[in-house]
């Protein structure tokens, strides 16, 4: 009974399958080099030399090595967990640094139904336990950049304390984070939200608590550090308190100036000062105005250090560091300066002057006080990019800057594409010329939309959110460029076509410009060109070339489905509804596939019209559809109750009688030469959820992926096989890159325990909550010249319909800043300039 039924049409199974059993696989990374996302923040343990970590909004977190390169510590997160990879803090235990705390969660809205917890490891992130939080976590929410909320009591490291976003308030843990209770003294909770009017609930949740600090100097070790500072996300009230008796009761610090939000609070601990970064906005988009305060303890008294006034001044404040063998040395960034380039500022007077990382000569020059390198990801660097962010090379969202305590040379900064940094930081105060070196080796970020291994040519193609995407002619080495020419932000799809397949198709999703987005290549996504039979402004969606490469058939995000031959002008394609899944037979340059709720359609007239020969049996929502590339009409569609085939053109379907859901599915090389390919599938075997190989078309299977390696969300991933590697195959994150898997050894007797059962469709245990919501897109940027490249992490549509916050009516005066991803102030131009895109995050009021 371990055949799949074969009927006219399909119909669901009669088996579940008690257990698959495993294979062992190599699992690693395909080297992109560079990050490829936003890095809220990179913290130091104070006590452990070289001990480091980064944290990313969708990506997990990082260890450093002593080589400069970064070791993920989440790789383990799988389906069930996929809102772990969400990091909104992070906290190293200054008493024992073997300790290490995590605050995860993706969303506080509905995106992600499940609440946040801490992760706590005694291992330095080799292994984690999960404490239960009774509120979500917000990795990738608004504000993220502030912090860290999650702190350790230096004296007494039992204890830490965590701010909550959404009004839930400052907690406490007196057991290592094992348990947590709300800290009711502390009721000021943070009223700011970015936009109250957005319904998704993405902008309008409060963004909470900012930041936790001890004032590790006014205990001792052993008992609970009296002195704590909170920072609050509140604009223009109160926001920055204080405990002196250990966290039971608070009040507001005196004297301190509320206009912006604080969003850093970083001690230096010899001079017994609280240095605090400002910014108008949560972040990491927005800010238009901010400050640096400096506090000092003893005296009781705040002093304006912001590094720039006036006009200078169009920016908020995020990443401050203070050089703890320094004191008196402490550097902020601002956290977005959009033009010309990101800024960082030094001081060694304790802010009493500054020194820039850039300064203005005669217009247009720049002094750059630094020495730029990408060799560890040279595709961050100049190339041929379209997206024209002009002189941006520095970064912006830069919200995590941090000096290595036990190495004034030594510092890091993350921005919205990577991380910088070097090891001659103290030049600076010299020759004012540092090293600014690309230094994300390890982390690998992206959030993958899709990806192709074609028969011939490189054996990867991706298309990725914000950084475009690569061809990969090596897996283990970084790629020198991007797509380009033309390039989008975001690549929402990739198809290569079955007879002639170095003819590669890309769409990209006018998320960074507007103007036509399909893109032919001839020779394996080397040059491109631009497909003029598309509309301006048509975005998105699933693209799928033909066998001879001639046609596109493009299933479009809002503007149905449409196909082209020869670039002639897109055309609609009224038969095939406008959320189907699309295919193009890699054979026949006449026939393409597709599939919608519970029906599988086709086209044998080049796309032109569909017809619907069977249904997918309980089907509502197929997810991808397949297509042998040596026999035409040879299909597969992997849907919400499985995984069904035809032989025959979709005349009638097999559902596989093992598998209760499926997500992504892929046909690699056959296990013998000339035999079927390798069927790859994400899927449930009812409570049994993972990634799943078959090399007899579906009849067993063995699990491929182990728990080291979960992948995160099931249904944000996508993969691909291998045509001439067995074994092989590709799986895409959405957040931590794109892995490639060989298999070790030979694959386990097969050992399939079948129960009768007639309800096995209803139980699939892996919806617990997976979510395409959100790929946190960021995008890409490049210049012609000098400049680099990067990344912008933007919760793609989500952000980019944040609305205006200013007051109807207001202008914004010559050269000011007039629009952007993020950006609330006036949209509209005084008389006489007109609001100019100048890229996504900045549009400039230019006198016309
Ligand atoms: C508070 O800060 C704002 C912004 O930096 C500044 O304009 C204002 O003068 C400050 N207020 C006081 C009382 O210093
Ligand atoms: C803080 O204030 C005290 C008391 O006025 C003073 O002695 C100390 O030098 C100040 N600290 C710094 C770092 O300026
Ligand atoms: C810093 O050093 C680099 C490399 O030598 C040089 O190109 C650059 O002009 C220097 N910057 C300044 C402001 O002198
Ligand atoms: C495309 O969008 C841009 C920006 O919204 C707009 O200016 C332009 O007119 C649009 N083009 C077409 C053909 O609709
Ligand atoms: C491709 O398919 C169409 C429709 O079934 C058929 O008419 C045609 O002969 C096929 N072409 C080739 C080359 O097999
Ligand atoms: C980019 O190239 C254009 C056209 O050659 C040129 O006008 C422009 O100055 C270049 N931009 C930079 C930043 O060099």
């Amino acid at each position: 009974m371990l055949l799949s039924l074969v009927v006219g049409i399909a119909t669901a199974p009669l088996l579940t399958w008690a257990a698959v059993s495993s294979q062992t696989y190599n699992w690693a990374n395909v080297k992109i080099g560079g990050g490829g996302g936003f890095v809220p923040n990179i913290v130091f343990n104070p006590s452990q030399k070289g001990l480091a970590y980064a944290r990313t909004d969708i990506g997990g977190v990082y260890k450093l090595n002593s080589d400069d390169s970064w070791t993920p510590l989440l790789d383990f997160v799988d389906n069930a967990r996929w809102n772990y990879w969400g990091v909104d803090a992070l906290a190293t235990d200054p008493v024992d640094p073997d300790r290490l705390y995590l605050a995860t969660g993706m969303y506080t809205n509905s995106w992600d139904p499940n609440d946040g917890q801490i992760l706590i490891s005694t291992d330095q992130g080799a292994t984690f336990t999960p404490s239960p939080l009774p509120f979500k976590v917000g990795g990738n929410m608004p504000g993220r950049g502030m912090g860290e909320r999650l702190a350790v009591d230096p004296n007494m490291n039992s204890i830490l304390f965590f701010g909550a976003r959404s009004g839930n308030g400052l907690w406490k843990s007196t057991n290592f984070g094992a348990s947590w209770s709300k800290v009711s003294s502390f009721t000021n909770t943070g009223t700011y939200v970015p936009d109250p009017t957005d319904t998704t609930g993405y902008n309008s949740d409060k963004i909470g608590i900012s930041f936790v600090t001890f004032d590790s100097t006014s205990g001792k070790s052993g008992s609970a550090t009296p002195r704590i500072f909170v920072g609050v996300a509140n604009l223009g009230s109160t926001n920055v308190f204080v405990s002196n008796d250990a966290g039971s009761t608070w009040s507001a610090v005196a004297g301190q100036n509320s206009t912006y939000i604080p969003h850093k609070g970083v001690l230096s601990p010899a001079e017994k000062t609280l240095y605090v970064s400002y910014s108008n906005g949560a972040g990491p988009y927005d800010g238009t105005l901010g400050a640096v305060q400096r506090y000092n303890i003893t005296s009781g008294v705040w002093t304006d250090i912001t590094p720039v006034s006036g006009s200078d001044l169009y920016f908020g404040f995020g990443g401050l560091a203070v050089d703890v063998q320094n004191p008196g040395t402490v550097m902020v960034a601002a956290l977005n300066s959009w033009w010309p380039d990101g800024q960082i500022f030094r001081s060694t007077d304790g802010g009493a002057t500054w020194s820039a990382l850039w300064a203005w000569g005669s217009y247009p020059q720049i002094f750059k006080y630094y020495t730029y390198s990408d060799s560890k990801a040279p595709w961050l660097g100049p190339d041929t990019d379209v997206f024209d962010l002009g002189t941006l090379q520095i970064g912006w969202m830069m919200e995590g800057l941090s000096i290595d305590p036990f190495d004034s040379n030594h510092w890091l900064y993350g921005t919205g594409a990577t991380i910088y940094g070097g090891h001659d930081l103290l030049t600076w105060d010299t020759t004012h010329n540092v090293t600014l070196e690309s230094l994300a080796d390890g982390i690998e970020e992206t959030s993958v939309q899709n990806l192709i291994s074609p028969p011939t040519g490189p054996p990867l193609l991706s298309a990725l959110g914000d950084i475009e995407g690569f061809v990969h002619n090596s897996l283990t080495t970084a790629p020198a460029a991007e797509y380009s020419n033309p390039a989008w932000a975001t690549a929402a799809d990739i198809d290569f076509a079955g007879n002639k397949p170095t003819n590669i198709v890309r769409i990209g999703t006018g998320d960074s410009s507007t103007g036509k987005q399909v893109a032919l290549s001839s020779d394996s996504g080397n040059s491109w060109s631009q497909d003029y039979g598309a509309a301006d402004n048509v975005t998105g969606g699933k693209v799928a070339l033909s066998a001879d490469a001639d046609t596109v058939l493009w299933r479009t995000n809002g503007n149905g489905v449409l196909v082209s031959q020869y670039t002639n002008p897109f055309t609609a394609v009224p038969t095939l509804p406008s959320d189907a899944e699309i295919a193009s037979d890699k054979l026949n340059n006449s026939i393409f596939y597709g599939a919608s709720g519970s029906k599988f359609y086709i086209s044998v007239d080049g796309g032109h019209t569909f017809t619907s020969p069977s249904s997918l049996g309980a089907s509502t929502a197929p997810f991808k559809v397949i297509v042998n590339p040596g026999v035409t009409g040879d299909v597969w569609v992997s849907s919400d109750v499985g995984i069904f085939h035809t032989t025959n053109s979709g005349q009638s379907f097999t559902q596989l009688a093992g598998p209760t859901e499926a997500w992504g599915i892929a046909l690699g090389a056959p296990a013998k030469t000339g035999g079927y390919p390798a069927l790859f599938a994400a899927a449930s075997f009812g409570t049994q959820t993972g990634y799943f190989r078959s090399d007899d078309e579906g009849v067993s299977w063995v699990q491929i992926n182990d728990a080291a390696h979960g992948f995160g969300s099931l249904s944000s991933n996508c993969i691909s096989g291998d045509p001439r590697i067995y074994g092989r195959v590709y799986i895409g994150t959405n957040g931590r890159g794109i892995f490639y898997g060989d298999a070790s050894g030979s694959a386990p007797p097969t050992t399939i325990t079948s129960t009768a059962s007639s309800s096995s469709k209803t139980s699939s245990a892996s919806s617990t909550s997976s979510t395409k919501t959100t790929s946190s897109s960021s995008s890409s940027v490049k210049t012609n010249s000098t400049s680099s490249s990067s990344t912008v992490k933007s919760s793609s549509s989500t952000v980019s319909s944040t609305s205006t916050g200013s007051a109807p009516g207001a202008t914004q005066s010559a050269y000011g800043q007039c629009g952007g991803t993020g950006f609330t102030g006036p949209t509209i131009c005084a008389s006489g300039s007109t609001c100019t895109v100048s890229n996504p995050y900045y549009s400039q009021c230019i006198p016309s």
